[in-house]
């Protein structure tokens, strides 16, 4: 479903992702781990094409990224549901204006939005704060309401690039079981994140990345402490 062939990218000269190859399955889910700078956020940014290889291809679902034209990108992003460290709500929307908004964006109508949002926010468990505005939503629960959002067009891929960062660690747990448990119905899920502690209790896939290279790719694996070993 997510496939990177040789890919680099350089930023002024200096490699960002140097040859990187990765392949994640339909239905898969998967960390991507590393320290600052590896090259985790420019990978995500490939894969929704808000960047381009410097040389290599990137796939989603056998689309080549690179022969994509300006007019195609949005399609792509339609069949992507993208979850942000910082949430990206719309403040002066309610928690389900913000899950319809992209419905509506593309003239669905009103009784079908509905359908669809509700459908998206029984799964993040938020019906009873629908009518909620961001600033009156916990952390936890204005990611819930950004995971919302990012599903409600049934994608067959979810990027999360640290959606955790901001939570305190019980909550960032139930973030992730709950994109743990979309990814059980055929959602492939790609996680960024630095929370060692969630990733050794989940045991899932864990990809990791030293100075732009893949340097490990375990399936149930652990993410290691600097100088320390894992039991
Ligand atoms: N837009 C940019 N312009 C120039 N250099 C960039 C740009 N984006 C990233 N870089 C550089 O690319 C390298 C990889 O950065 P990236 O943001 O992908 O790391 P990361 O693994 O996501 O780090 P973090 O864990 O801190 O989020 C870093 O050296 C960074 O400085
Ligand atoms: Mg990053």
């Amino acid at each position: 479903m997510i496939r990177l062939q040789n890919v680099s990218k350089s930023y002024a000269g200096r490699l960002a992702l140097k040859d990187v190859n990765l392949h994640v399955a339909l239905g898969e889910f998967a960390f991507l781990v590393g320290p600052s700078g590896a090259g985790k956020s420019t990978l995500m940014r490939l894969l929704y094409r808000e960047e381009v290889p410097t040389s290599g291809n990137v796939f989603i679902g056998g689309v080549n990224l690179n022969k994509l034209s300006s007019p195609q990108i949005p399609l792509l992003r339609r069949r992507l549901g993208i979850i942000f460290q910082d949430y990206k709500l719309l403040t002066r929307q309610t928690a389900y204006d913000n899950v319809a908004y992209i419905l509506r964006a593309h003239g669905i109508d009103e009784k079908e939005v509905r359908k669809r949002v509700n459908s998206a926010l029984n799964v993040v468990n938020l019906e009873d704060k629908q009518d909620a505005f961001p600033d009156e939503l916990s952390g936890g629960e204005q990611q819930r309401v950004g995971i919302a959002r990012a599903i409600v067009n049934g994608p067959p891929v979810l990027l999360a690039d640290e959606p955790t960062g901001n939570l305190d660690p019980a909550t960032s747990l139930e973030i992730v079981q709950l994109l743990a448990r979309i990814s059980q119905r055929g959602t492939t899920v790609l996680i960024s994140t630095h929370d060692h502690t969630i990733v050794n209790t989940m045991r899932r896939r864990v990809i990791s990345m030293r100075a732009g290279e893949v340097a490990t790719d375990i399936d149930s694996g652990f993410y290691e402490v600097q100088g320390q070993i894992q039991v």
